[in-house]
């Protein structure tokens, strides 16, 4: 297949690009600055260079890749920009679908979050109600707004993506968790938390290309509260528990669809994977 991967140059979007590669499809992918098109050659596949929230250059990227399909890896997280994240994903997803649907292409696979869900009693379905605040507003406007616009195609598969761990991400060595972790300082986003691998995640979104339009939650089989995983965090970086906190209750989420749909995490408990990936 031609395949756009927008957000290709990115840790998740790389090892995407990786894997589609080696599968033998003709991939594309984006990114805003020139001097990163050696790093996305390197990776396989053509570069093009983006910025997803002007119209005209998501319009002109998907012109001259012609895809039979894109997948959306766009984040603005690397520097823990969470306006600036948010608004990614409103208006970068709705220039993304508007551009798909302009060129014929109703197929697009993108990156949600797994931690969306109302408190409720075990693992989320896809199906359980989305948090919400006290007085009944979406508690994550900008990722409901993501799933409404992919949806909207007649292909759009959302992928909710767990918490990612492994390298290169917030929980590696020298990301951000880690290094408050040594200062002994853990605050989840949600207390109850459900992990996924980094190259498990990779797996699943090329696996996606060929699941059904809807909702398939990517997490591992070992959903835990930050009381159990913040200290073992922690502990791997070699600090002492001074505090640990979570900024809402949460709810972890299941895989069971994922898993039915073929999907088999090689780490499939953040439990074992992280002694590998501590090396503890
Ligand atoms: N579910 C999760 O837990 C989760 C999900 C995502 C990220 N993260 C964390 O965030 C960190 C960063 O990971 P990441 O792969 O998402 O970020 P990243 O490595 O910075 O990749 C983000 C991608 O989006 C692109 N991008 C950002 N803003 C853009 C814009 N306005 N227009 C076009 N492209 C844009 C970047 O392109 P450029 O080359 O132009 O920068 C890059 O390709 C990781 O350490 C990970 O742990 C966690």
């Amino acid at each position: 297949m031609r395949i756009l991967v927008a957000g290709g140059s990115g840790v998740l979007g790389t090892r995407v690009v990786n894997r589609l590669v080696r599968a033998g499809h003709e991939v594309c992918a984006t990114t805003r600055r020139a001097d990163r098109e050696p790093l996305v050659t390197a990776s396989g596949a053509k570069p093009v260079v983006m910025d997803a929230l002007v119209a005209d250059d998501v319009t002109r990227a998907v012109e001259v890749s012609a895809p039979d399909v894109i997948i959306h890896e766009l984040t603005d997280l690397a520097s823990l920009d969470f306006a600036g994240n948010a608004r990614l994903r409103v208006e970068g997803t709705a220039n993304l679908a508007a551009a798909a649907a302009a060129h014929g292409v109703e197929h697009l696979v993108a990156q949600s979050i797994a931690w969306v869900y109302e408190p409720g009693e075990g693992p989320a379905e896809e199906t359980a109600p989305l948090a919400r605040t006290a007085d009944g507003a979406a508690a994550f406007p900008s990722v409901e707004a993501l799933e409404e616009a992919v949806l909207g195609l007649r292909n759009g598969v959302v992928l909710r993506y767990g918490l990612l761990y492994g390298p290169d991400t917030w929980y590696a060595p020298d990301g951000d968790a880690y290094r408050r972790a040594a200062e002994g300082e853990v605050v989840a986003t949600t207390a109850w938390t459900s992990f996924v691998h980094v190259d498990d995640a990779a797996e699943a979104t090329v696996d996606a290309l060929t699941w059904p339009a809807g909702v398939v939650n990517v997490v591992d089989d070992a959903p835990a509260h930050v009381e159990e995983w913040g200290p073992r965090l922690v502990a791997f970086a070699g600090g002492s528990v001074r505090s640990i906190s979570a900024r809402a209750e949460g709810r972890t989420a299941s895989n069971a669809r994922a898993r039915s749909l073929g999907w088999t995490p090689r780490h499939p408990s953040w439990r074992d994977s992280w002694l590998e990936e501590f090396g503890a």
